[in-house]
């Protein structure tokens, strides 16, 4: 894989240079966009409905395609060659929190939790179990590892998606309106939870419309028009 998109004495974990999406070849959803983002950086992106922040949440995290630009995701520029690999890559750096959860409501907390070794052939060894029992106890989820998640209230889903999307210690956490479910309470308990992320120098994303979630520590940006412009 090349590794380029090195700059300056610190290296972005994204970086995004006019990037350009288009559904339809008639619109572009994102258009000339440009983005760097570093360890440590809890961003925040705003923006009215329809204006492209799950598609661009999709294409930093390799869910979706992009038609002109470059992406890079620690080090390694996303293109066609690369794009074989673009499950491996998006397995090891990125984890994915939703509106709605995409949790398994039959099956209990831990074993949503451990969803992403079960396709894998990573082995679970003692580093996994005992950052299983970290993630488990700093998400104050302890008690709620045997119940099965259908009888969970939102906030609790929600903490434990957040468990699921670390697992695997990516460096990047991607969260599209992850409080859009919540109460006033569950947003404040989940925000706080995604500082503490940030704190250990992951980088996170969060789309919301909730504008009280950010404070003047983050970075904040408004997509308008195919572009991100800070707040
Ligand atoms: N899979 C898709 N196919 C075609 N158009 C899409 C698709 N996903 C999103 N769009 C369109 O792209 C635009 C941006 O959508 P989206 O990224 O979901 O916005 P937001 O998350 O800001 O509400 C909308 O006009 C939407 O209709
Ligand atoms: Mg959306």
């Amino acid at each position: 894989m090349s590794t380029l998109c090195v700059n300056g004495n610190e290296q972005p974990v994204i970086e995004i240079k006019g990037l350009r999406k288009t559904y339809d070849r008639k619109r572009y959803v994102l258009d000339n966009l440009e983005l760097k983002l570093y360890s440590g950086d809890m961003t925040i992106i705003e923006g009215k409905s329809g204006t492209g922040k799950s598609t661009l949440m999709n294409v930093i995290g390799l869910l979706d395609d992009f038609n002109e630009g470059t992406l890079c995701i620690d080090g390694i520029e996303i293109n066609k060659k690369t794009k074989r690999k673009y499950s491996i890559i998006r397995a090891q750096k990125i984890g994915f929190v939703f509106q709605a959860y995409h949790l398994i409501e039959a099956i209990s907390v831990k074993e949503n939790i451990m969803l992403p070794f079960l396709y894998s052939n990573i082995n679970v060894n003692n580093d996994i179990k005992q950052r299983y029992d970290k993630i488990v106890t700093d998400l104050g989820l302890g008690e709620l590892e045997n119940k099965k998640v259908a009888l969970l209230s939102g906030g609790e889903k929600q903490r434990v998606a957040i468990a699921r999307a670390l697992i695997k210690d990516p460096k990047i956490i991607i969260a599209d309106e992850p409080t859009g479910n919540l109460d006033m309470e569950n947003t404040k308990i989940v925000i706080d939870v995604f500082r503490k992320l940030r704190e250990m120098g992951k980088v996170i994303i969060i789309v919301t419309h909730d504008i009280s979630i950010a404070t003047s520590d983050d970075k904040r940006f408004y997509l308008k028009e195919g572009k991100l412009m800070l707040c």
